[in-house]
């Protein structure tokens, strides 16, 4: 009788937990980024350890807009599409490009950001490069998987390419000598270039890049939600108000 009664207790309680368990899942949006984009995704906050930026900001809407709680998954950049195919994350907003190569295995929502490619080089380098031409041969840093890392090697060979996690660790391998020069969105190269007296900028003719949240192929319902919380952000002026809060940050 005593073991009939904890069997009973245990599947009370295994389906209790499920149960708990899969409530919380249908109430949470989960958010994968790369949290060393600023201003669109990077670590600050209160305790300096927070994930914030325009992106997280984004996504919280979506969150508010489908009541749900949002979690945000931190990886690495060329982790986050896999991460959505797999289900681990719901949407990705990274200061993603899209790209008809990413179009084919995820859905972009809207585009609601426009950059290009810069060039970053020692500042006692300046003047060295004037056109894209003036690119091939050169040993180029770039961030993995981005598409500073496609541009890159169609004008350099394989050994004139180095591949880091992130941009910063690219912009130290060109301070430290080690290359000749960065190749990186402008939203985070712009930064770096202000925010770094000894470093030049230089801007070509590379083509205009548009961002876009991504989910998985086929979540149009998700879509939908992320499509209309962008229209809101724009039409109420908020999107400006972020953009312009996140980058005098
Ligand atoms: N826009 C570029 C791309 O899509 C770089 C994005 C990097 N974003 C990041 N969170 N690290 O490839």
């Amino acid at each position: 009788m005593k073991h009939v009664l904890c069997f009973l207790a245990a599947v009370f309680v295994f389906f209790f937990f499920s149960s708990f368990c899969e409530k919380n899942a249908a109430d949470v949006l989960v958010v994968g980024t790369n949290a060393e984009f600023p201003p669109f995704e990077m670590r600050g906050g209160a305790d300096g350890n927070e994930i914030v930026g325009f992106d997280i900001d984004v996504a919280r809407k979506v969150a508010e807009k489908s009541g749900k709680r949002l979690i945000v998954e931190d990886m690495k950049f060329d982790a986050l599409i896999p991460a959505l195919n797999a289900g681990k994350v719901d949407m990705v907003l990274a200061g993603m490009t899209v790209t008809p190569e990413r179009a084919e295995n995820v859905d972009f929502s809207e585009p609601y950001y426009k950059v290009t490619q810069i060039v970053l080089l020692r500042g006692s380098d300046a003047g060295k490069i004037k056109k894209i031409d003036d690119l091939k041969g050169k040993k180029i840093a770039v961030a993995l998987g981005t598409t500073g890392d496609t541009v890159a090697s169609s004008l350099t060979s394989a050994d004139g390419l180095v591949r880091f996690d992130s941009v910063f660790e690219a912009v130290m391998e060109l301070k430290n000598g080690k290359v000749d020069l960065v190749l990186t969105d402008e939203a985070l190269g712009g930064v770096l270039h202000s925010k770094n007296p000894d470093l030049a900028r230089v801007d070509l003719p590379f083509k205009d890049e548009y961002y876009a949240a991504a989910v998985k192929k086929g979540n149009k319902k998700l879509l939908d939600q992320i499509n209309a919380s962008l229209e809101d952000l724009k039409n109420t002026g908020e999107m400006d108000i972020l953009l312009e809060r996140h980058f005098s940050e």
